[in-house]
Protein backbone atom coordinates (compact mmCIF):
# COMPACT_ATOMS: atom_id res chain seq x y z
CA UNK A 1 0.00 0.00 0.00
CA UNK A 2 0.95 3.73 -1.28
CA UNK A 3 -0.19 6.79 -0.59
CA UNK A 4 1.17 8.83 -3.62
CA UNK A 5 -0.52 12.15 -5.75
CA UNK A 6 -1.83 11.26 -8.69
CA UNK A 7 -2.19 13.48 -12.22
CA UNK A 8 -5.53 13.41 -13.59
CA UNK A 9 -5.00 12.61 -16.96
CA UNK A 10 -8.56 12.38 -17.95
CA UNK A 11 -11.68 12.68 -16.70
CA UNK A 12 -14.76 12.12 -19.53
CA UNK A 13 -18.11 10.88 -18.87
CA UNK A 14 -18.88 7.98 -20.39
CA UNK A 15 -22.56 7.34 -19.63
CA UNK A 16 -25.08 9.18 -17.38
CA UNK A 17 -23.25 10.17 -14.20
CA UNK A 18 -20.63 8.01 -14.69
CA UNK A 19 -17.15 8.59 -15.38
CA UNK A 20 -13.97 6.91 -16.60
CA UNK A 21 -10.46 8.70 -15.07
CA UNK A 22 -7.07 7.87 -15.93
CA UNK A 23 -4.73 8.88 -13.49
CA UNK A 24 -1.06 9.16 -13.63
CA UNK A 25 0.81 7.74 -10.62
CA UNK A 26 2.84 5.14 -9.84
CA UNK A 27 0.88 2.16 -7.35
CA UNK A 28 2.46 -1.51 -6.55
CA UNK A 29 1.05 -3.86 -8.75
CA UNK A 30 -3.06 -4.76 -8.26
CA UNK A 31 -4.95 -7.79 -8.66
CA UNK A 32 -8.73 -7.14 -9.81
CA UNK A 33 -10.64 -6.45 -6.85
CA UNK A 34 -8.60 -4.02 -4.90
CA UNK A 35 -9.19 -0.59 -4.44
CA UNK A 36 -7.65 2.61 -3.80
CA UNK A 37 -8.99 5.60 -1.23
CA UNK A 38 -9.05 8.61 -2.96
CA UNK A 39 -8.42 11.85 -1.28
CA UNK A 40 -10.49 14.60 -3.77
CA UNK A 41 -8.79 17.60 -2.15
CA UNK A 42 -5.13 16.67 -1.72
CA UNK A 43 -5.62 20.11 0.52
CA UNK A 44 -8.28 19.56 2.39
CA UNK A 45 -7.86 17.89 5.77
CA UNK A 46 -12.02 16.50 5.41
CA UNK A 47 -11.15 12.93 6.10
CA UNK A 48 -14.37 12.12 5.15
CA UNK A 49 -13.54 13.00 1.18
CA UNK A 50 -11.26 9.96 0.79
CA UNK A 51 -13.69 7.51 -1.42
CA UNK A 52 -13.28 3.51 -2.33
CA UNK A 53 -12.84 2.77 -5.66
CA UNK A 54 -12.17 -0.20 -7.39
CA UNK A 55 -8.67 -0.24 -9.51
CA UNK A 56 -10.48 -0.93 -13.34
CA UNK A 57 -6.53 -0.87 -15.03
CA UNK A 58 -3.49 -0.79 -13.86
CA UNK A 59 -0.45 0.48 -16.29
CA UNK A 60 3.12 0.81 -15.64
CA UNK A 61 2.49 4.34 -14.28
CA UNK A 62 -1.60 5.06 -14.86
CA UNK A 63 -4.45 3.49 -13.22
CA UNK A 64 -8.16 3.54 -14.69
CA UNK A 65 -10.99 4.46 -12.43
CA UNK A 66 -14.39 3.91 -13.39
CA UNK A 67 -17.18 5.81 -10.91
CA UNK A 68 -20.49 6.79 -10.58
CA UNK A 69 -21.78 10.30 -9.36
CA UNK A 70 -23.56 9.38 -6.02
CA UNK A 71 -22.60 12.05 -3.47
CA UNK A 72 -20.72 14.99 -2.49
CA UNK A 73 -17.22 13.14 -3.04
CA UNK A 74 -17.92 11.35 -6.47
CA UNK A 75 -19.71 15.06 -7.58
CA UNK A 76 -16.00 16.56 -6.35
CA UNK A 77 -13.94 14.14 -8.48
CA UNK A 78 -16.30 14.58 -11.46
CA UNK A 79 -15.04 17.81 -11.61
CA UNK A 80 -11.98 17.02 -11.56
CA UNK A 81 -9.91 18.47 -14.73
CA UNK A 82 -6.71 17.05 -16.61
CA UNK A 83 -3.83 18.05 -14.86
CA UNK A 84 -5.79 18.33 -11.85
CA UNK A 85 -3.75 16.30 -8.43
CA UNK A 86 -5.39 13.86 -6.25
CA UNK A 87 -3.66 11.43 -3.26
CA UNK A 88 -4.49 8.03 -3.44
CA UNK A 89 -4.01 5.83 -1.08
CA UNK A 90 -3.71 1.95 -2.61
CA UNK A 91 -4.08 -0.62 -3.86
CA UNK A 92 -5.82 -1.93 -0.84
CA UNK A 93 -8.01 -4.92 0.03
CA UNK A 94 -7.82 -8.12 -1.08
CA UNK A 95 -8.97 -9.34 -4.77
CA UNK A 96 -10.55 -11.92 -6.47
CA UNK A 97 -8.90 -15.73 -6.52
CA UNK A 98 -7.34 -16.15 -9.75
CA UNK A 99 -6.10 -19.41 -9.19
CA UNK A 100 -9.53 -21.02 -10.74
CA UNK A 101 -8.32 -23.17 -13.97
CA UNK A 102 -11.23 -25.44 -14.83
CA UNK A 103 -14.51 -25.03 -15.40
CA UNK A 104 -17.06 -22.27 -16.85
CA UNK A 105 -16.46 -18.70 -15.73
CA UNK A 106 -19.39 -16.13 -14.95
CA UNK A 107 -18.83 -12.76 -13.95
CA UNK A 108 -21.78 -11.02 -12.44
CA UNK A 109 -21.84 -6.92 -12.61
CA UNK A 110 -24.29 -4.23 -11.48
CA UNK A 111 -24.28 -0.95 -10.94
CA UNK A 112 -20.78 0.39 -9.09
CA UNK A 113 -20.05 -2.96 -8.91
CA UNK A 114 -19.01 -3.15 -12.44
CA UNK A 115 -15.32 -2.03 -12.74
CA UNK A 116 -13.80 -4.82 -10.32
CA UNK A 117 -15.89 -7.78 -12.53
CA UNK A 118 -14.48 -5.89 -16.27
CA UNK A 119 -11.42 -5.53 -14.26
CA UNK A 120 -11.15 -9.55 -13.66
CA UNK A 121 -13.07 -10.38 -17.29
CA UNK A 122 -10.14 -8.20 -19.18
CA UNK A 123 -7.35 -9.95 -16.70
CA UNK A 124 -9.24 -13.52 -17.29
CA UNK A 125 -9.86 -13.15 -21.08
CA UNK A 126 -12.30 -16.54 -21.03
CA UNK A 127 -16.30 -16.76 -19.68
CA UNK A 128 -19.50 -14.91 -19.84
CA UNK A 129 -19.52 -11.26 -18.66
CA UNK A 130 -23.60 -10.42 -17.43
CA UNK A 131 -24.15 -6.96 -16.44
CA UNK A 132 -26.98 -5.82 -14.85
CA UNK A 133 -28.67 -2.33 -15.22
CA UNK A 134 -31.68 -0.25 -14.71
CA UNK A 135 -31.88 1.03 -18.08
CA UNK A 136 -29.41 1.42 -21.13
CA UNK A 137 -28.24 5.04 -19.90
CA UNK A 138 -27.07 3.04 -16.47
CA UNK A 139 -24.67 0.56 -18.86
CA UNK A 140 -21.19 2.68 -19.94
CA UNK A 141 -18.21 1.14 -21.75
CA UNK A 142 -20.46 -1.26 -23.54
CA UNK A 143 -18.19 -1.66 -26.64
CA UNK A 144 -14.76 -2.76 -24.91
CA UNK A 145 -17.06 -5.18 -22.58
CA UNK A 146 -17.94 -6.71 -26.53
CA UNK A 147 -14.73 -6.47 -27.64
CA UNK A 148 -12.68 -8.60 -24.76
CA UNK A 149 -11.75 -11.56 -26.15
CA UNK A 150 -12.86 -14.79 -24.74
CA UNK A 151 -15.64 -12.75 -22.86
CA UNK A 152 -19.13 -13.24 -24.05
CA UNK A 153 -21.16 -9.96 -22.28
CA UNK A 154 -24.82 -10.16 -22.02
CA UNK A 155 -26.44 -6.82 -21.07
CA UNK A 156 -29.94 -7.29 -18.61
CA UNK A 157 -31.99 -4.09 -18.30
CA UNK A 158 -34.60 -3.72 -16.25
CA UNK A 159 -36.99 -2.10 -18.31
CA UNK A 160 -35.51 -4.04 -21.88
CA UNK A 161 -34.24 -0.84 -23.26
CA UNK A 162 -30.70 -2.60 -24.22
CA UNK A 163 -29.89 -6.01 -23.90
CA UNK A 164 -32.33 -8.64 -22.53
CA UNK A 165 -34.92 -7.70 -20.26
CA UNK A 166 -34.90 -8.82 -16.71
CA UNK A 167 -32.18 -8.75 -14.07
CA UNK A 168 -28.77 -10.23 -13.93
CA UNK A 169 -29.49 -13.06 -11.67
CA UNK A 170 -32.06 -14.37 -14.70
CA UNK A 171 -29.10 -15.07 -16.97
CA UNK A 172 -27.17 -16.15 -14.53
CA UNK A 173 -30.14 -18.74 -14.14
CA UNK A 174 -30.48 -19.24 -17.48
CA UNK A 175 -26.80 -19.83 -18.16
CA UNK A 176 -26.57 -22.64 -15.45
CA UNK A 177 -29.26 -24.19 -16.36
CA UNK A 178 -28.05 -24.59 -20.13
CA UNK A 179 -24.63 -25.56 -19.47
CA UNK A 180 -24.57 -27.40 -15.82
CA UNK A 181 -20.88 -27.92 -15.88
CA UNK A 182 -18.84 -26.77 -12.99
CA UNK A 183 -18.64 -23.31 -12.54
CA UNK A 184 -17.12 -20.56 -10.95
CA UNK A 185 -18.89 -17.15 -10.23
CA UNK A 186 -17.53 -13.93 -9.38
CA UNK A 187 -20.31 -10.87 -8.58
CA UNK A 188 -19.86 -7.24 -7.08
CA UNK A 189 -22.74 -5.42 -7.13
CA UNK A 190 -26.22 -4.08 -4.99
CA UNK A 191 -26.73 -6.32 -1.90
CA UNK A 192 -29.58 -8.08 -2.93
CA UNK A 193 -28.07 -8.86 -6.17
CA UNK A 194 -25.20 -10.43 -4.46
CA UNK A 195 -27.53 -12.42 -2.03
CA UNK A 196 -29.54 -13.66 -5.03
CA UNK A 197 -26.35 -14.46 -6.56
CA UNK A 198 -24.98 -16.54 -3.64
CA UNK A 199 -28.53 -18.05 -3.18
CA UNK A 200 -28.29 -19.63 -6.99
CA UNK A 201 -24.76 -20.33 -6.61
CA UNK A 202 -25.19 -22.32 -3.37
CA UNK A 203 -27.78 -24.48 -5.18
CA UNK A 204 -26.05 -25.62 -8.07
CA UNK A 205 -23.05 -26.30 -5.46
CA UNK A 206 -20.88 -23.57 -7.38
CA UNK A 207 -17.70 -21.43 -5.94
CA UNK A 208 -18.92 -17.73 -5.59
CA UNK A 209 -16.81 -14.97 -4.78
CA UNK A 210 -18.71 -11.56 -4.17
CA UNK A 211 -16.84 -8.02 -3.38
CA UNK A 212 -18.89 -6.01 -1.20
CA UNK A 213 -18.79 -2.44 -1.52
CA UNK A 214 -19.36 -1.42 2.24
CA UNK A 215 -19.09 2.28 2.84
CA UNK A 216 -15.84 2.98 4.21
CA UNK A 217 -13.76 5.22 6.59
CA UNK A 218 -10.28 4.90 6.52
CA UNK A 219 -10.13 2.19 3.75
CA UNK A 220 -6.88 0.39 6.09
CA UNK A 221 -8.32 -1.09 8.72
CA UNK A 222 -8.12 1.34 11.76
CA UNK A 223 -11.94 2.48 12.22
CA UNK A 224 -14.32 -0.61 11.98
CA UNK A 225 -16.49 1.15 9.70
CA UNK A 226 -16.65 -1.21 7.15
CA UNK A 227 -17.26 -4.46 9.47
CA UNK A 228 -19.83 -7.73 8.09
CA UNK A 229 -21.27 -10.22 9.82
CA UNK A 230 -20.05 -13.47 8.28
CA UNK A 231 -20.14 -17.40 9.66
CA UNK A 232 -16.24 -17.18 10.94
CA UNK A 233 -17.24 -13.86 12.40
CA UNK A 234 -17.46 -10.02 11.66
CA UNK A 235 -14.64 -8.81 9.36
CA UNK A 236 -13.49 -5.82 7.91
CA UNK A 237 -14.26 -5.22 4.65
CA UNK A 238 -11.30 -3.02 3.45
CA UNK A 239 -8.71 -5.38 5.10
CA UNK A 240 -10.18 -8.88 4.95
CA UNK A 241 -12.28 -8.28 2.10
CA UNK A 242 -14.03 -6.60 -0.36
CA UNK A 243 -13.42 -9.96 -2.07
CA UNK A 244 -15.26 -13.08 0.41
CA UNK A 245 -16.24 -16.02 -0.56
CA UNK A 246 -20.18 -15.83 -0.75
CA UNK A 247 -21.06 -18.30 1.46
CA UNK A 248 -18.85 -17.04 4.40
CA UNK A 249 -21.05 -13.67 4.21
CA UNK A 250 -24.67 -13.53 6.13
CA UNK A 251 -26.75 -11.50 3.97
CA UNK A 252 -29.82 -9.66 5.75
CA UNK A 253 -33.37 -10.53 5.06
C1 LIG B 1 -14.20 -1.54 -2.13
C2 LIG B 1 -15.11 -0.55 -2.84
C3 LIG B 1 -14.94 -0.30 -4.18
C4 LIG B 1 -15.77 0.61 -4.83
N1 LIG B 1 -15.55 0.80 -6.15
C5 LIG B 1 -16.33 1.67 -6.81
C6 LIG B 1 -16.09 1.91 -8.20
O1 LIG B 1 -15.19 1.35 -8.81
N2 LIG B 1 -16.90 2.81 -8.81
C7 LIG B 1 -17.91 3.47 -8.14
O2 LIG B 1 -18.64 4.25 -8.75
N3 LIG B 1 -18.13 3.27 -6.84
C8 LIG B 1 -17.37 2.39 -6.15
N4 LIG B 1 -17.59 2.18 -4.82
C9 LIG B 1 -18.66 2.96 -4.16
C10 LIG B 1 -18.14 4.36 -3.87
O3 LIG B 1 -17.10 4.27 -2.92
C11 LIG B 1 -19.27 5.25 -3.33
O4 LIG B 1 -20.25 5.40 -4.31
C12 LIG B 1 -18.70 6.59 -2.94
O5 LIG B 1 -17.88 6.45 -1.82
C13 LIG B 1 -19.81 7.57 -2.65
O6 LIG B 1 -19.21 8.74 -2.18
P1 LIG B 1 -19.95 10.14 -2.31
O7 LIG B 1 -19.24 11.11 -1.43
O8 LIG B 1 -20.13 10.51 -3.72
O9 LIG B 1 -21.39 9.83 -1.77
P2 LIG B 1 -21.91 9.98 -0.28
O10 LIG B 1 -22.33 11.40 -0.09
O11 LIG B 1 -20.94 9.38 0.67
O12 LIG B 1 -23.19 9.06 -0.39
C14 LIG B 1 -24.22 9.33 -1.37
C15 LIG B 1 -25.24 8.22 -1.34
O13 LIG B 1 -24.64 6.98 -1.74
C16 LIG B 1 -24.77 6.01 -0.71
N5 LIG B 1 -23.50 5.27 -0.65
C17 LIG B 1 -22.26 5.78 -0.48
N6 LIG B 1 -21.33 4.82 -0.48
C18 LIG B 1 -22.00 3.65 -0.66
C19 LIG B 1 -21.64 2.30 -0.75
N7 LIG B 1 -20.36 1.90 -0.65
N8 LIG B 1 -22.60 1.38 -0.94
C20 LIG B 1 -23.88 1.75 -1.02
N9 LIG B 1 -24.32 3.02 -0.95
C21 LIG B 1 -23.40 3.95 -0.76
C22 LIG B 1 -25.01 6.79 0.56
O14 LIG B 1 -25.73 6.02 1.50
C23 LIG B 1 -25.81 7.96 0.06
O15 LIG B 1 -27.16 7.62 -0.09
C24 LIG B 1 -16.79 1.29 -4.13
C25 LIG B 1 -16.96 1.05 -2.77
C26 LIG B 1 -16.13 0.15 -2.13
C27 LIG B 1 -16.29 -0.11 -0.67
S1 LIG C 1 -12.95 1.41 6.61
FE1 LIG C 1 -11.92 1.59 8.49
S2 LIG C 1 -11.74 -0.46 9.14
FE2 LIG C 1 -12.55 -0.62 7.14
Amino acid sequence: MKDTRARVISNQEVAQDTYLMILECNLPSSVPGQFVMVKIDETSCDPFLRRPIAILRQGDNSIELLYKVRGAGTLELSRKNSGGILSVLGPLGNGFSLSERNGTIIYVAGGTGLPPILALAERIRRGYLIVGARTRADIPLWKRMEGISGIKALAMTEDGSFGRKGMATDALAELTTQDPSPCIIYACGPAGMLKAVSEQARRIRARCQVSLEERMACGFGVCSACTVKTSEGSKRVCVQGPVFEADLVEWGA
